[in-house]
């Protein structure tokens, strides 16, 4: 028996030029995802990711992160989540690491796109770090959110080839196409219940 895939509610955190945000809203558009971004919330007023939110007539909330604490932004920000009771969190480009009472309240149901084969290259500039290293590929990871930096299990990993007179512009430009894909990719696994977690790893169902 094929259980009704009704979708999740989606609440997008992002901080910038909103593309992967972007990426979801045109997959639900097109039918490609039957999941709903029901809150887009960012903490920079001049984020993009709001305006294409507001585009599509979505709740955009920001809620500014500068001359807070750290403490007072993310009471904020999790006063805000609540309230659109989501199943799933994406994080698209947020630039802000999230404090474990959050992760904690919303355990399993967060997750973020990184631009790297993780665990290598976390935390800033990943395709810096990657020309810098000298890797012959690198690639994107969308995971759950655990409470450390660029942690948590795995759902998709996308590989790109680091091709030699690549500059960082040029890789995150090919790259973020791929991250796209990979993230509604992952997204349509998560709303047809296909990914299952199991400690710090995740098992994909096949059919
Ligand atoms: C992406 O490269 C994503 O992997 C990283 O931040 C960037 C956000 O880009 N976490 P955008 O705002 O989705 O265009």
């Amino acid at each position: 028996m094929h259980s009704q895939n009704t979708g999740l509610k989606i609440v997008v955190l992002a901080s910038g030029r909103g593309s992967n945000l972007q990426a979801l809203l045109d997959a639900i558009e097109l039918g490609t995802l039957q999941s709903k971004i029901i809150a887009v919330i960012c903490n920079k007023p001049d984020a993009q990711a709001l305006k294409r939110a507001q585009d599509r007539g979505i709740p955009a909330i920001c809620i500014a992160s500068k001359g807070k604490s750290s403490e007072v932004f993310f009471e904020e920000i999790l006063q805000a989540v609540l309230q659109y009771e989501p199943d799933l969190i994406v994080l698209a480009g947020f630039m802000k690491i999230l404090p474990p009472l959050f992760v904690e309240t919303f355990k399993n149901r967060i997750i973020n796109i990184h631009p790297s084969l993780l665990p290598a290259f976390k935390g800033l500039d990943a395709q810096k770090q990657a020309l810098e290293a000298g890797v012959k590929v690198t690639g994107c990871t969308v995971h759950f959110v655990d409470a450390g930096c660029d942690t948590g299990a795995t759902i998709l990993q996308t590989p790109v080839d680091i091709l030699p007179e690549d500059t960082v512009e040029s890789l995150s430009a090919r790259l973020l196409t791929i991250e796209h894909q990979t993230l509604v990719r992952a997204v349509t696994l998560l709303e047809t219940n296909k990914v299952i977690l199991q400690g710090n790893k995740t098992l994909l169902r096949q059919t």
